[in-house]
């Protein structure tokens, strides 16, 4: 069994926890905006721009030696994400992997891209440019107010027009988990790729190429997997390499051959191009490792009776409503809701007065709130650190601040 509460305070031995003005510890409670990196993601980050401080960046054997690390932490990432080296990108972040499988196809005027309402702005916007630029068309699938995608209502999406199927594995406003296997299968069976979203689901649930039958997974590595801001990944299917164009071009990813053309090559290194963000990708080394130690199974485990118990403890508030899925089975670590005369912004400000972090907005996802007839919610998102003493402590408080009226 593992012992989240002595893992993670071996984890932060290292850092000095902060602690509010009357000296509790800060609870942290928005592992879907971006969670508290893991020691060993901030060291292996922070080690490297000293060296580089002292020695200056450029000396060959430091480059050297770095190259190298950066091959074999996307051997370890593959592998975490059941992919091969040649298939995994290193990027800057969630939106920009999005934005390079948007980019690297090729659409045709008529073809239909399927984008759910279940989506956030960065699996929206780019698919809406490319849309508009090459004649393509949107497709809208609804989640409604369960926010689940069921594949009867895609499969009825599908014509045979549409090229390729873009969501999240599990949703960042309603936490809802998509059933990613069976939307995938049915997609490869009419022909029509898939693109799955696992920015929030990275880390926190089994993710990868041999999780899915699907063609190009986007991540960012900030939030579940604890990795430091500025980092994400794009795997993607060997077989769609060479005929992808990549978005971004120059040194690192392009060559000149024989003949002085510019060539790239033909693995998923293509989508990076000039200096790669070595601290980032140093620190998702570190944050990987962490994360296979303890076993996705065992953080998914974890996150699911945390949520579990964590729902159960908000219904129990008077006039609290849950968003999303009805069955907290059906979704991970996200619980969306809003307390009847309680405004979530302001909530959540007095809530950081008490060193306990929550978040309050529409989440970048619009169409999702419309279909709850709401602007605003409120929502706490949970991550194996968390435990349900510090569940108790947020209710209590969210109590005692809508006593005066938060
Ligand atoms: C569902 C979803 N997709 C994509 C992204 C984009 O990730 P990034 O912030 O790494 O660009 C986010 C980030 O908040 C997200 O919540």
């Amino acid at each position: 069994m593992t012992d989240w509460q002595a893992h993670e305070r071996a984890n932060r031995a290292g850092a000095a926890l902060a602690t509010t003005e009357s000296g509790e510890t800060y609870l942290y409670f928005d592992t879907a905006a971006a969670a508290p990196p893991v020691v060993a993601a901030v060291e292996a980050a922070t080690d490297y721009l000293w060296k580089t401080a002292r020695t200056g960046p450029y000396l060959p054997s430091l480059r050297a030696e770095i190259y190298a690390q950066l091959d074999e932490i996307r051997a370890r990432v593959a592998a975490f994400m059941g992919a091969k080296p040649a298939e995994l990108a290193f990027t800057r972040n969630g939106t920009e992997s999005i934005s390079l499988v948007a980019r690297g196809l090729r659409f045709e005027p008529g073809d239909e891209i399927i984008v759910p309402d279940t989506e956030m702005l960065s699996n929206i916007a780019i698919w809406r440019m490319v849309a508009n630029e090459t004649g393509a068309k949107i497709v809208t699938v609804e989640g409604g107010t369960s926010g689940l995608l069921t594949p009867e209502a895609i499969a009825a999406a599908i014509t045979d027009r549409t090229r390729l199927i873009t969501f999240a594995a599990m949703s960042n406003v309603t936490g809802a988990v998509q059933p990613v296997t069976e939307i995938c299968e049915l997609a490869a069976a009419r022909g029509v790729l898939t693109h799955v979203n696992a920015a929030q689901a990275l880390g926190m649930m089994p993710v990868g190429l041999d999780v899915w039958p699907c063609d190009f997974i986007s991540a960012c590595t900030r939030k579940g997997l604890r990795a430091i801001e500025g980092s994400g990944v794009l795997a993607v299917r060997e077989r769609h390499l060479a005929e992808m164009t990549p978005m971004l071009a120059g040194w690192w990813n392009a060559s000149f051959d024989d003949a002085g053309e510019v060539v790239f090559p033909e693995t998923a290194r293509r989508f990076e191009a000039g200096s790669p963000n070595i601290p980032a990708i140093l620190a998702l080394g570190a944050a990987v490792d962490t994360a296979h130690g303890l076993g996705i199974g065992r953080i998914h485990d974890r996150v699911r009776e945390l949520t579990t118990y964590a729902a159960a403890k908000l219904r129990e508030l008077d006039g609290a409503q849950i968003y999303g899925p009805a069955d907290d089975a059906d979704r991970l670590g996200i619980l969306p809701f809003n307390i009847a005369g309680v405004d979530p912004a302001k909530l959540t400000l007095a809530l950081e007065a008490r060193g306990i972090i929550i978040e309050a907005g529409h989440f970048m996802a619009t169409p999702i709130l419309a279909a709850f007839g709401v602007e605003r919610m409120a929502r706490v998102s949970l991550h194996y650190f968390n435990t349900t003493e510090e569940i108790d402590r947020l209710i209590a408080a969210i109590e005692s601040e809508r006593g005066t009226n938060a």
